[in-house]
């Protein structure tokens, strides 16, 4: 896939070896919570405050989002948003296209809680997320009868039969309701589940959807928090979850949600204090959902129990979080697959940075996903490692390493305009000597505005 990039665009410059890092962090909040507690206010009945929002371009594009569709909402001082909740029924049509800027989540949810609105909106995005795909919501939300039309692959030039952004939703006049339907996932995606999962609280009767592994369950403990009508099988393992509206009185309560520090943020500093000989750091404040952990597993696995503890563990309105304490270990490779790989999707570049600077191989499969983020992480992942003189190679889902400690060497590494690639390419460069640039590094702003100077503050070479 090519990506648009500018020869301005913002960079980080790394000049390594770093010193110890030493000291405490906290990073912005939940950047998948943040989205659900701002959309699931929007939708409720009466008035919530979120707080502990990231302040990232993604939640502000879902923000922007209900500004749009009608939905009252106040600034309430950094990180809070007053929402007064407008109903299921309550939203109204948007004066032009909804932007969604690179924010995947945005319009993947917006998808499942405007196709069955009476009215018409145009979902679009930026030049990376106009070519992400959107069949997987597409098709389970026509199966229940609702409106979601967008580009052919074929039209643009991409995968025959995929369905790409602006997205045209919903539409379909006064009074029609949505069909319930027992569907399956092809694949493990939270995404998939809440878009569902939210048309399916206005459907005629039950809906199910299944998936092949556990994804990201913050939507089912939020809306079960707010009084919607879900259950989660226990027989399934968690893999399949009911929506029966039947006798529901389609009102969700306000609740006032505290935003839990983002993990996917808080690894790139656990990333860096593992590399960086002599660290030593306590992130405070992390949202640690089994269903999100997987890279805390990985590097457990990667430099020992105890390079890594959660201290101070406690619950946040039904999230668990804890403060991390990270020390500098030796890493060794490892395997990441099957429902670890899930568990750890968005981590795996990082994981793969890592890996580089690890003794041994690494092996990343069951990670097809990884193929449509923001990027195509497999292939940006691998051109990472090699551009610092690292051995690495694709696979069809997943990749290698082959991985040898003090072997990098500096270089110019490519963001492919991806938040989560240039965090893990200026990570990887602070246990290299020498002078790494990473380019076009203005995305990360969508999930962690505050990353260059948090690492800074702590005493990276990061500019
Ligand atoms: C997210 C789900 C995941 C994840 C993304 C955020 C969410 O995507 O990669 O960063 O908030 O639901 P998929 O649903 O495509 O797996």
């Amino acid at each position: 896939m090519s990506h648009p990039s500018d020869p301005n665009a913002p960079r980080f410059t790394v000049r390594g070896p770093a010193a110890p890092l030493v000291g405490d962090a906290t990073v912005p909040g939940d950047k998948s919570i943040g989205h659900r507690a701002v959309l699931f206010s929007a939708i409720a009945n009466g008035r919530a405050r979120v707080t502990g929002l990231s302040g990232g371009e993604d939640n502000r594009r879902t923000i922007g989002a209900f500004a749009a569709l009608g939905v009252p909402m106040t600034d309430d001082g950094p990180g809070a948003l007053v929402v007064d909740g407008v109903g299921l029924d309550g939203l109204r049509a948007a004066a032009g296209a909804i932007d969604c800027g690179n924010s995947g989540t945005t319009m993947r949810l917006l998808a499942g809680l405007l196709a069955g609105q009476p009215f018409a909106s145009k979902l679009d995005g930026d030049p990376y997320l106009v070519l992400r795909p959107m069949r997987r919501v597409a098709e389970p939300l026509r199966q229940m009868g609702g409106r979601v039309e967008g580009r052919p692959g074929e039209a643009i030039g991409k995968k025959a039969g995929e369905i790409y952004p602006p997205l045209d939703v919903g539409g379909l006049g006064a009074g029609v309701r949505l069909r319930g339907a027992d569907l399956q996932s092809k694949v493990a995606s939270a995404q998939v589940k809440s878009a569902v999962i939210l048309a399916a609280l206005g459907a005629d009767g039950p809906t199910t959807v299944r998936e092949p592994a556990r994804s990201r369950d913050h939507t089912e403990r939020m809306l079960l928090a707010m009084g919607a009508p879900l259950v989660i099988d226990p027989a399934a393992d968690g893999l399949a979850v009911t929506v029966d509206p039947r006798g529901w009185d389609r009102r969700l309560a306000p609740k006032d949600f505290v935003v839990p520090g983002d993990l996917s943020s808080s690894a790139f500093l656990v990333g860096a204090a593992l590399l960086v000989p002599g660290s030593r750091l306590v992130v405070r404040g992390v949202g640690v959902n089994p269903t999100r952990t997987g890279f805390l597993d990985a590097v457990r696995a990667m430099a020992g129990e105890g390079a890594i503890t959660l201290e101070n563990a406690r619950e946040i309105g039904g999230e668990p979080v804890a403060d991390i304490v990270v020390k500098h270990a030796p890493l060794r490779g490892i395997t990441i697959a099957g429902e670890l790989a899930v568990r750890a999707i968005d981590e795996l570049p990082l994981l793969g940075a890592l890996a580089a600077h690890a003794e041994g191989e690494t092996h990343v499969s069951d990670a097809e996903e990884l193929r449509v983020k923001e990027s195509d992480r497999v292939a940006a992942t691998v051109a990472l490692i090699r551009a610092l003189g690292g051995d690495a190679d694709e696979r069809p889902d997943g990749f290698v390493v082959r991985g040898r400690p003090g072997a990098l060497r500096p270089g110019t590494v490519a963001s492919h305009g991806d938040h989560r690639i240039a965090m893990a390419g200026a990570v990887c460069a602070l246990a290299i000597s020498g002078e790494t640039t990473v380019l076009d590094v203005a995305n990360v702003a969508t999930s962690f505005p505050q990353f260059a100077p948090t690492l800074a503050r702590l005493g990276a070479p990061l500019g």
